[in-house]
């Protein structure tokens, strides 16, 4: 396990890079991120290249020891190659070019920027091949599924779509044109999703989109990968990734490389609502599950952030470190702090590094020493691996149409996973966040929440797991969609009828408003966004409302589906619900729970196969105390106890 930093020594006087790297050498930097964005340095006239003064930096890191992660510069192209080839920028939903001066301005799809981005691709990982020193290859910067319109992505869009429906009036049908006189009578008359809020536009034609600019993302890393590994096959392959508007499906764009790495930013001010203490564990589960192993963080909170919006206030006491190891404690195993210095110059120069403007190291740059010292002390974890009874389903494709198609005010897709998953964190469960065609055999509980857009696949995979025997649950708002983003025209849930055993017969989005439903033990619980009215086939009631016209109706239901068990949950509730939900079902499927865990307390364990090692951060800014069934060893302090303590952002590890 490593700490490393993002360093952009085209950024700094080259009479600091040695101080730097000496600085970083002592503080026990193992790793530094380069020439990301330093394309115009690399090349600064079309086809001059020049690579002496990263080859002085890289003599002077390896001196210090230090291994580099080099970057593809292609994020952001010289002046000089937007000023030759206007055409290679992007284009917004309105038409028109988006303005140069910032960053990411290009066309991925463009064959112009292509072949200069294959070029400098080519000329870095030849001058590099021998490098032992680089451990890793980043490709691009937090690439999106960008929604271009210039010329060529209209024209491959038409393409595809061809190339996917085979005729005109197959979009049409899979469009349901007839609405509005949408029909097309010529290709050439489709047209990328324009500037109206997405809600006002077809949303077949709007998933379609996304689909294409998603599937366009990742063929370009797919290029780029390629033309690495044709040079260096052993190179290590990455692209690192965020949770942006436009997200990319994440399954795909990682399936071109080697592994996952992640932006990672959280919450320095904590969220007022302790409800949403676990989000952020959320998100590093759901990185570590992209691939289904250890991932990197390649840009890690390290100042007060800010730049493009105001700025936030400097991470508390305790944080820098806490937020790493709780990222390594999610599966994390090299985590690269942003940035080693704050930018003096440049619209990014409030996003703050860990050390301030003044190039004076302080209190967060010491708190990042001890971090370096604290991983040196994990090596007994570095083999283990996080092994979890309880899987949630993640589809890109839902996030997606629930953008296209906001459901009810404060009703968001990923919400309804975190519901479920900050439910069974507060009992100290590992939870793994998978893909729909993920193997679920080894799962005791998988929740599926809004499956919502159709997908054979997934919904025979989810369906296999009931049959085999598992215990799943599903939510609201599924088996809402065909495949093109319509409805479909039966009973909801639709393809998942059979296992709920329970229709919907009439749904009332109520949003911010409140209901109350009463479960079988009779604790009652409010809800709101969503109420699935449902009528019983073979299911029985776990949860019934308990107002308004449809009181005594089901809300919540539990079905014997083949060996399995499938609870539907109709409603959107309270986190009280959802705790006492997950308590139950783990209770039920004999998953053990750890109790009366302290709000903001995270609990994962790791194992290789013979110890277990049982992580705690304390993500909350209250001192917190577990109990521990017996005396355990820290392998942090060597000190066995029967209690752990932690301050605000602190963390342990004991050998079980
Ligand atoms: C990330 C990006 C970095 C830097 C950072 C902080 O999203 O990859 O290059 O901009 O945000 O602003």
């Amino acid at each position: 396990m490593k700490i490393g930093v993002d360093y952009y020594p085209e950024q700094w006087d080259k009479s600091l890079w040695e101080k730097d790297a000496d600085l970083m050498s002592k503080t026990g930097v193992k790793v530094v991120r380069l020439a990301e964005f330093a394309w115009s340095r690399l090349e600064p006239r079309e086809g001059e290249f020049d690579f002496a003064w990263l080859d002085e930096v890289m003599r002077i890191f390896a001196r210090y020891r230090i291994d580099v992660v080099m970057s593809i510069p292609t994020n952001c192209p010289p002046l000089w190659l937007y000023r030759k080839h206007p055409e290679i920028i992007q284009k917004g939903p309105d038409g028109s070019p988006i303005q140069t001066g910032i960053r990411g301005h290009r066309c991925i799809n463009s064959e112009v920027f292509m072949s200069y981005a294959r070029r400098i691709t080519e000329r870095m990982v030849r001058h590099y091949s021998s490098s032992a020193q680089v451990i890793a290859w980043q490709i691009d910067n937090e690439l999106e599924a960008y929604q271009c319109t210039c010329d060529t992505c209209r024209k491959k869009f038409r393409d595809w779509l061809i190339d996917k429906h085979d005729s005109i009036a197959n979009i049409n049908a899979a469009f349901g044109n007839s609405v509005w006189s949408l029909e097309y009578s010529d290709i050439s008359e489709v047209e990328p999703p324009t500037a109206y809020p997405k809600a006002w536009q077809n949303p077949a034609l709007c998933l379609e989109f996304q689909r294409f600019s998603s599937e366009c993302t990742a063929k370009y890393v797919k290029e780029l990968a390629m033309i690495i590994k044709r040079e260096i096959p052993k190179a290590n392959l990455t692209t690192n990734t965020w949770f942006c508007e436009n997200t990319p499906d994440f399954y795909e764009l990682f399936d071109q490389v080697d592994f996952v790495s992640y932006d990672n930013y959280p919450p320095v001010m904590l969220p007022a609502d302790p409800d949403e203490f676990y989000s952020h564990a959320f998100h590093l589960d759901l990185m570590r599950g992209i691939k289904g192993k250890k991932f990197w963080v390649m840009e890690q909170l390290s100042g007060p952030t800010g730049s493009w919006a105001p700025m936030t206030q400097t991470p508390r006491p305790g944080q820098i470190m806490g937020y790493s190891l709780q990222a390594i404690a999610h599966g994390a195993d090299t985590v690269v702090h942003f940035r080693w210095r704050t930018a003096v110059s440049g619209a990014e120069m409030h996003w703050h590094g860990l050390i301030d403007h003044s190039n004076v190291p302080g209190r967060r740059f010491n708190e990042f020493a001890e971090l370096c010292n604290t991983v040196g002390k994990l090596g007994l974890i570095e083999s283990t691996e996080i092994v979890s009874d309880i899987a949630i389903i993640y589809c890109p494709e839902n996030d997606w149409a629930f953008k296209i198609q906001p459901q009810t005010e404060g009703f968001y897709y990923l919400e309804q996973l975190k519901y479920f998953h900050s439910a069974f964190s507060r009992y100290g469960a590992n939870i793994d966040i998978v893909p729909a065609d993920a193997d679920l055999s080894h799962y005791k509980v998988v929740v599926a929440p809004t499956m919502y857009v159709y997908d054979r696949k997934s919904a025979e995979n989810i369906y296999r797991y009931a049959i085999n025997g598992g215990t799943l649950i599903l939510t609201n708002r599924s088996g809402v969609k065909d495949s093109n983003n319509n409805c479909i025209m039966q009973p909801l849930p639709t393809v998942y009828k059979e296992l709920v055993g329970a229709e919907v017969t009439e749904y009332d989005p109520i949003g911010n408003n409140n209901q109350t439903i009463v479960d079988f033990a009779g604790n009652r619980f409010s809800c709101s966004q969503w109420c699935d009215i449902l009528t019983l086939t073979t299911a029985k009631a776990y949860a019934e409302y308990d107002d308004g016209f449809y009181r005594c109706c089901p809300a919540v239901t539990m079905n014997r589906y083949c060996n399995g068990v499938v609870y539907y949950v109709g409603t959107i509730c309270e986190m009280d619900f959802y705790e006492s939900f997950a308590g139950n079902v783990m209770r039920q499927t004999g998953i053990p729970r750890l109790k009366g865990l302290p709000a903001g307390v995270e609990v994962t364990t790791r194992t290789n196969g013979i110890d277990e090692f049982i992580c705690f951060f304390n993500n909350s800014e209250e001192n917190a105390e577990i109990s521990l069934p017996k005396a355990m060893f820290s392998i942090l302090t060597g000190v066995g106890k029967d209690k752990v303590t932690l301050k605000p952002f602190g963390f342990d590890i004991v050998r079980k």
